[in-house]
């Protein structure tokens, strides 16, 4: 049930953002059309049977080729593992590094639907604090002190939901503490090619040498999430722990036939240039969102967005923001409430905005709206 609302468009009269979608205004029809025109009409047959389990190396080429420019790092097609979508890479991550009972480390705040994965695996999630620059690592030596974590989960690169960033010197330290204590990264990098600003520190992937990270990315954010497609990247020795999945083992590549179309995207430069257009779209619905926060609620300090969908915004400590949506509706607007990013249940006075569903002027009436239902709170 909470899924299903989850997945489900906001109704037409509602301004819904806590919707963590792209719209359906930018998604890249006519770039899919071309591109299945184009490998369908290569009458190759191999599209249509079962994949390589890794995937299909013409595609884990593309994707390389793609990834090496755009992250500005060297991507080798032999460190990715296709998958359909960073949701499933995270649950066959889980089922082959963790068993039930296994301690996980998140940040606080930190994706809530990942949460949910992780206690579909039955992990115990201890939450280490994070701030402005990402994971605090102090805090996180101190934990490692009375933990013994399989993994660390982390959205090192405009977080969802705080869009905060981990700092260079946090990577490195964090990396070296992975190969000290003996547990993986899980470094979810969903958000990487979406900056706005300048470029950020380079992606945990680019760790993968060290043998404790799983970089894992996804076309959701830069292409279409009805596609289902994303990758792991990560030593040889970790993909090896992967292809030896029996799901995978039975049936071949998790998502062959998309795989083969997005490859044609990557090729011909399509997916280039949408990103291009997608960053410019999202840097002007950033700013419109930005604008209109400092314009109609003055009193709240935020982080403006560099990259990624999100706004954090912290309300005065009184207002309990599950408590706001409710009343919210009244006034056609929505937003994810904090309490849901927090694995101690805390954050109850903070929400998540999304800024990569509504066009700018929706954008600016969504939070006039936001700003009638605080004060109706406020004034209760
Ligand atoms: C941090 C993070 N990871 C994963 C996902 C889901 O990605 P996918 O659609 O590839 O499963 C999202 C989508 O909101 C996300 O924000």
């Amino acid at each position: 049930m909470r899924l299903e609302l989850q997945n489900r468009p906001p109704a037409k009269d509602v301004i819904d953002l806590g919707k963590g979608w792209p719209g359906f205004d930018l998604l890249p029809q006519d770039i899919l059309r071309r591109a299945a025109d184009h490998r369908l009409s290569q009458n190759d047959a191999s599209l249509l049977n079962y994949g390589p389990d890794s995937g299909d190396m013409q595609f884990r080429r593309a994707l390389a080729d793609f990834l090496s420019r755009s992250y500005d790092e060297p991507v080798a097609p032999e460190t990715l593992f296709l998958t359909a979508g960073a949701s499933q890479a995270l649950g066959l991550i889980c089922h082959t590094f963790t068993r039930p009972g296994d301690t996980i480390f998140v940040e606080d705040r930190t994706y809530f639907l990942a949460l949910g994965i992780f206690a579909d695996y039955g992990l115990n999630a201890v939450a280490i604090p994070t701030d402005e620059n990402g994971l605090i690592i102090e805090a996180l030596e101190e934990k490692l002190a009375v933990h013994s974590p399989v993994c660390l989960y982390t959205i090192p690169t405009f977080q969802n939901p705080t869009g905060v960033t981990l700092s260079q010197s946090r990577r490195e330290r964090l990396v070296a503490l992975s190969q000290r204590h003996n547990f993986l990264i899980i470094a979810d990098e969903v958000y990487h090619l979406l900056n706005y600003t300048t470029a950020p520190a380079a992606t945990l992937g680019s760790f993968a040498a060290s043998e404790t990270v799983l970089s894992v990315g996804s076309f959701s954010k830069i292409l279409a999430p009805g596609l289902r497609l994303g990758w792991i990247q990560a030593a040889s020795a970790l993909l090896a722990r992967l292809t030896a999945d029996a799901v995978v083992a039975s049936g071949g590549a998790l998502n062959h036939f998309t795989a083969g179309l997005v490859a044609v995207v990557l090729e011909q430069g399509w997916q280039d240039e949408y990103l291009a257009f997608l960053k410019k779209t999202y840097r002007q619905r950033a700013a419109a969102l930005s604008q209109a926060v400092r314009q109609y609620l003055p009193s709240l300090t935020f982080t403006e967005p560099q990259g990624g969908y999100f706004v954090w915004l912290e309300l005065p400590e009184g207002i309990d923001t599950a408590i706001l949506l409710a009343g919210a509706r009244q006034f056609k607007v929505g937003f994810q409430p904090g309490v849901q990013f927090s694995p101690n249940r805390g954050a109850r006075h903070c929400m998540r905005l999304s800024f990569s569903f509504y066009d700018t002027a929706v954008l600016q009436t969504g939070i006039s709206r936001l700003q009638k239902a605080i004060a109706a709170i406020s004034n209760s």
